[in-house]
């Protein structure tokens, strides 16, 4: 069955760069180096989609042959990067929307429990027009995207997306039962989590990949 017919949350990028650039990042011999700017990359390539119907308004722009009317974004959206992984791809969601303001999520994975434990949040001014963009490579039991989005909505944020990478359908089913309205845009939703919550065939851990920890 289709993706998106059995998680009505998810869109998984059909774009062949995208699908290119995961081939690319998954290999476990890409150097840290390559492994943050496909990162990148991809964001930029997933941001086109998860941020195609931002709300809209009409603008006057002077051109510099006429006066000509022109739909500009409402409001800018607050880009959310869960750290540490979330920020090379949160490189390339801003490299595509320069005017967007950006909040810090510190939540890191207990490596026995899979649960999320928080460690750091800022936020930039939240309003009622604001769409928040929880950035993460990884969707795996969906612990993190889910506390994330707990903290989005307590911090007053209506609209929420997320962009990610990798999704393991246990993730993708957790989101869409504890936050049904939030969609999901990834390059790939793989097969399963194994016995130590990880993605597989998945890209291994993508901090550690990032930063070469
Ligand atoms: C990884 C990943 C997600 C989380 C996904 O972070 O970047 O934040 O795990 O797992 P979940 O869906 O089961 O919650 P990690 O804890 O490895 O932190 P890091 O980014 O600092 O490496």
């Amino acid at each position: 069955m289709a993706a998106e017919a059995r998680f009505p949350n998810l869109h998984v990028s059909d774009h062949a760069l995208a699908a290119d650039k995961l081939a690319r990042i998954r290999a476990r011999d890409t150097s840290p180096g390559d492994f943050r700017r496909l990162m990148r990359e991809i964001g930029s390539i997933l941001a086109i989609d998860a941020l195609r119907r931002l709300p809209q308004v009409d603008d006057t722009i002077e051109t510099p042959l006429e006066t000509t009317t022109a739909k500009r974004l409402a409001s800018p959206p607050v880009v959310v990067p869960i750290l540490r992984a979330g920020l090379p791809l949160c490189d390339g969601v801003l490299d595509i929307v320069h005017e967007a303001t950006v909040g810090h999520l510190g939540i890191r994975r207990d490596e026995a429990t899979a649960l999320p434990i928080d460690y750091y949040m800022k936020l930039p001014p939240i309003t009622a027009a604001t769409v928040a963009i929880i950035v993460d490579p990884m969707l795996a039991t969906g612990g993190s995207a889910c506390d994330a989005s707990r903290r989005l909505r307590s911090a007053g944020c209506r609209e929420i997306r997320m962009i990610c990478l990798v999704a393991a359908p246990e993730g993708v089913s957790r989101m869409l039962k504890e936050h049904p309205s939030i969609g999901i845009w990834t390059a790939a939703l793989d097969r399963q989590l194994d016995e130590r919550f990880f993605i597989r065939p998945g890209l291994g851990d993508a901090g550690d990949r990032s930063f070469g920890t």
